[in-house]
């Protein structure tokens, strides 16, 4: 039996999702709630985790251990790391690393985890594929984008900092979990993408665009997640 774990960071990028859901059990744990239920006859677990990668990685930990989730799904909102992607668009994660682990002293690669052998967390392909479809079929109107996701901790609102992003990792947006999601779902060998709306472009400008943005970017793409479980 399938069972969708749902991240997001803010309540504002749960909350839709929470709202639609029928929910039939809440389990605190490491200050967090998890959401047990139905969405579009899907079984979920819908959860906050908090801002930052520490967070998002205990709480994949908990999805994994205590709700034997079979899939996990990352909403939430991003700063834009390409010309081409503007706010309001949807980004799909192929990938995501870690922009603020450096131990290129020793010899690895920027973004690298030192003896993992690992830069960057791959995405399902399957979930990947249906996510760019479901975005597609739930608003037309809305562009998606396929590509990386670099995260730290770290709210990026500099041009220079992007700049640097850009060149050493390529991304197409930026943010403070997904890159954890990542790491832990793929230790424990569970299946995730990331999906992520552009409220900013994590640039000199960010810091007025994220406010006036955030929310409708959040909104969006819960319910591009929402149309998505139709269909997995
Ligand atoms: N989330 C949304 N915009 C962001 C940015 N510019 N940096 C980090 N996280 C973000």
């Amino acid at each position: 039996m399938k069972r969708i774990g749902i991240i997001g960071a803010m309540e504002l990028e749960v909350e839709t999702l929470k709202a639609q859901m029928q929910i039939k059990n809440i389990v605190k744990k490491a200050s967090m709630e998890f959401h047990e239920g139905i969405l579009n006859n899907r079984e979920v677990v819908i959860v906050r985790s908090g801002v930052g990668k520490v967070n998002a990685g205990i709480c994949v930990q908990i999805l994994a251990d205590l709700f034997h989730v079979t899939h996990i799904i990352n909403t939430g909102v991003a700063g834009s790391l390409n010309a081409a992607i503007d706010i309001g668009d949807v980004v799909v994660s192929t990938d995501a690393l870690y922009h603020d682990m450096d131990a290129t002293i020793f010899g690895y690669q920027p973004g690298e985890v030192p003896q993992l052998g690992k830069r960057e967390f791959a995405a399902d392909p399957d979930l990947v594929n249906l996510a760019e479809t479901s975005c597609q079929e739930a608003n037309p109107d809305i562009h998606v984008f396929t590509g990386r996701v670099v995260s730290g901790d770290q709210f990026i609102s500099d041009q220079t900092v992007k700049e640097k992003l850009i060149s050493l990792f390529s991304g197409s947006c930026t943010e403070m979990e997904g890159a954890a999601i990542a790491h832990a779902a793929t230790l424990n060998e569970i299946p995730f993408v990331i999906i992520r709306a552009i409220s900013d472009k994590a640039d000199n400008s960010a810091e007025m665009d994220y406010p006036a943005f955030e929310k409708k970017a959040a909104q969006d793409c819960a319910k591009l997640v929402a149309r998505m479980l139709q269909n997995i």
